[in-house]
Order: C-alpha cells, then sequence, then structure tokens
C-alpha cells in the first residue's frame, strides 16, 4: 500500500498538461469521488493500527501535493492562454506597421491645401475624355500635334475617345456646368504616349487651376502663383515668367522658380543657371471662354497647369522620375509628412 501511495505521488509531480481538460481528467482520476486518493482513504480503515500514522501521514501529503498541482496547472494555463489567444478584449492591440503615403500624395495634397487657403475648390473628372474636353473646347486648331496620335492615346477606332493628355479637360467640364466666378483647381492622372526615361513618362500627374471672374488680370496670376511658390519652396523664393505659346491661354508664360536648393548660386540640380521652370500659364483666351458660352467681354481669367513628378523631384531631390511608378518600399518608406 505505502509503495501504491510512492508511486501516486511520484506520477502526481510528474504530471503536466497543455489544456484545461486534461488537467480536469487528471483532476477526476486522482481526486474525483470514484478516484485513487478518495479509494485509499477508504481503505484506511483496513490499515494495521500501528502502521495508520504513516499511512494517514502519506495519503495526506499525496492529496495536497495533487491539489496544489492541480492548482499551479490551472495558473499557468490562465497565463499562457492570454499569450495565444487572439480574443482577449481587454488585451492592448498589437503593432500593425502602417504604410507611408506616396511622395507624388503629399506633393498634390500639399498644392491643393495651399491653393484651397486662398479660396480655390479641387474638382476632378473622368481618366477616358472625348476630343472636346480635352482639345476642342480649348482652341487646340485641328492640326495640332497634341492632337496627333504620337502624343495621345486614342481608343482603337474611336478617335473621340482617348487618354487625357492633361487636367484641362476637367475645367473645361466645371465651366460647363458652373457660372462664373469659377475658383477651382484640378489635380489627376495624365497619359502622353512618351517614351520611359529618368525624366517621361507615359503616365503622370498634374494639378492644373482656373480661376474666372470680373476684372481678373496678369497680376493676379502672378500674385497667386508667387505665393504658392513662396507657400511651397519657402519665404526667401523668387519667381520669373518667360513668354511662352499654349492654345488656350494668351498671353501665355512658362513660371521659374528660384532654385531652392543652390539659392540661386547655380548647381546640376537647376543646371548652373540659378532657375527651374515649374509650371505654364497665362490668360484664359477668349475663345475658351466662349466655347463654354462665358461672354468673354464681361470675364477673364487666368490658367496654370504643372506636372507633380516634377514638382517632387525638385522637393525631395529625386533623380529618375521612374522611381515614383516602382512602388519600391526601400523608397516610398523615405517619405513621412502630414499632407
Ligand atoms: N495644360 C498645359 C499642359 O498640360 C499646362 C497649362 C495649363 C498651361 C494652363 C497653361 C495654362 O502642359
Amino acid at each position: 500500500m505505502i509503495e501504491k501511495i510512492n508511486q501516486l505521488l511520484a506520477e502526481v509531480e510528474a504530471f503536466t498538461c497543455d489544456n484545461i481538460d486534461e488537467l480536469e481528467q487528471f483532476r477526476i482520476a486522482y481526486l474525483g469521488k470514484k478516484g485513487m486518493i478518495t479509494a485509499l482513504f477508504s481503505d484506511f480503515k483496513k490499515v494495521p493500527n500501528e502502521q495508520k500514522k504513516e499511512f494517514g501521514q502519506l495519503i495526506n501529503k499525496l492529496k495536497n501535493e495533487a491539489s496544489d498541482k492541480i492548482e499551479y496547472l490551472k495558473q499557468n494555463l490562465r497565463s499562457s492562454r492570454k499569450v495565444s489567444v487572439g480574443n482577449d478584449l481587454s488585451l492592448s492591440a498589437d503593432w500593425a506597421p502602417v504604410g507611408t503615403r506616396h511622395p507624388i500624395s503629399l506633393v498634390r495634397n500639399e498644392i491643393s491645401e495651399i491653393f484651397s487657403r486662398i479660396g480655390f475648390t479641387i474638382s476632378e473628372g473622368p481618366e477616358i475624355e472625348d476630343d472636346w474636353h480635352v482639345f476642342s473646347a480649348l482652341n487646340f486648331p485641328e492640326e495640332h500635334p497634341a492632337r496627333d496620335m504620337q502624343d495621345t492615346f486614342f481608343i482603337e477606332k474611336n478617335p473621340d475617345v482617348l487618354l487625357r493628355t492633361h487636367t484641362s479637360s476637367v475645367q473645361v467640364r466645371v465651366m460647363g456646368n458652373e457660372r462664373p466666378p469659377i475658383r477651382t483647381l484640378s489635380p489627376g492622372r495624365v497619359f502622353r504616349n512618351e517614351a520611359i526615361s529618368a525624366r517621361a513618362h507615359c503616365i503622370f500627374h498634374q494639378v492644373e487651376g482656373l480661376y474666372i471672374d470680373k476684372n481678373v488680370s496678369f497680376a493676379d496670376l502672378k500674385q497667386t502663383l508667387l505665393f504658392f511658390a513662396k507657400e511651397f519652396f519657402g519665404e526667401s523664393t523668387e519667381i520669373r515668367l518667360r513668354p511662352s505659346y499654349f492654345p488656350f491661354t494668351e498671353p501665355s508664360a512658362e513660371l521659374d522658380v528660384s532654385c531652392s536648393l543652390c539659392k540661386g548660386e547655380g548647381c546640376n540640380v537647376c543646371k548652373y543657371t540659378g532657375w527651374l521652370e515649374i509650371l505654364g500659364c497665362g490668360m484664359v483666351d477668349p475663345n475658351v471662354l466662349e466655347s463654354s458660352n462665358i461672354d468673354s467681354k464681361v470675364y477673364s481669367g487666368y490658367a496654370f497647369g504643372m506636372g507633380i513628378e516634377r514638382i517632387a523631384m525638385l522637393k525631395y531631390g529625386v533623380k529618375d522620375l521612374r522611381l515614383f511608378f516602382e512602388n519600391d518600399k526601400r523608397f516610398l518608406d523615405q517619405f513621412d509628412s502630414n499632407y
């Protein structure tokens, strides 16, 4: 009998389990009503008197050891469950890596935010367009090279369906739906049939702006662009306008900003000129206003347009435009901002 108790003691000591069901089976087998330890207690009467003391002490020890073991394993299972089971709502959430915003989105958002501070709304439109919204309403002559298959992606067999080459098409839509005063900014993706290189891509992003009201002058355009340049590139930024040509603006100009990297001293980014070309602009051609039934004798307006990739390259010192399209996490993880 003593031997049997010692054997049970060894079993209790060695016992371990990894779930609550096994533990319960163990409890029933040893301490349950029909369990082995309970049976030993009823055998106690049969034990000769001179052995009763030793026997009694031993089964009490066995009983205590078994109860302690059950309690200990119960605690253990409870705490390990906290770690492995995912549905304890009182646990704090696991840390999940969040992505960063794409640099093109950051620059688009920052430009939009700067212009929205001076009353510009944001407008969007379709990427698949028709000839009217991309070219005809914008005073493009029939034979203008931009209409050519070389520049524009046309949908096969229907030259009236094409991918927009600029977001000026969105502004034609706004002019069709709203009456002046109009002050809107149209960011979006555009498409041109160009060879992909470090400086050009067949898909890129633009932000174009349009302001139409009574008495809008070139001075308003210049002040607005100076405000933008200082907000975006820094307070000490200077601008200069060079005459240019666009079918939809007259007069037209290109805007340069003083190079923010070398502060106008000359560096390889500004090609030692001290200036960086950032956008095209001009006074909306009266033909464009009339195409949208806006009286060009009453209203005038200005427009401007810039490529987001180019601005992002200047802002972040990125030398190859293709990096914006590759979605290499090592590149994208470097950008973090409030925009
Ligand atoms: N739409 C022109 C382009 O895509 C940019 C521009 C917009 C120029 C408005 C002048 C005025 O190149």
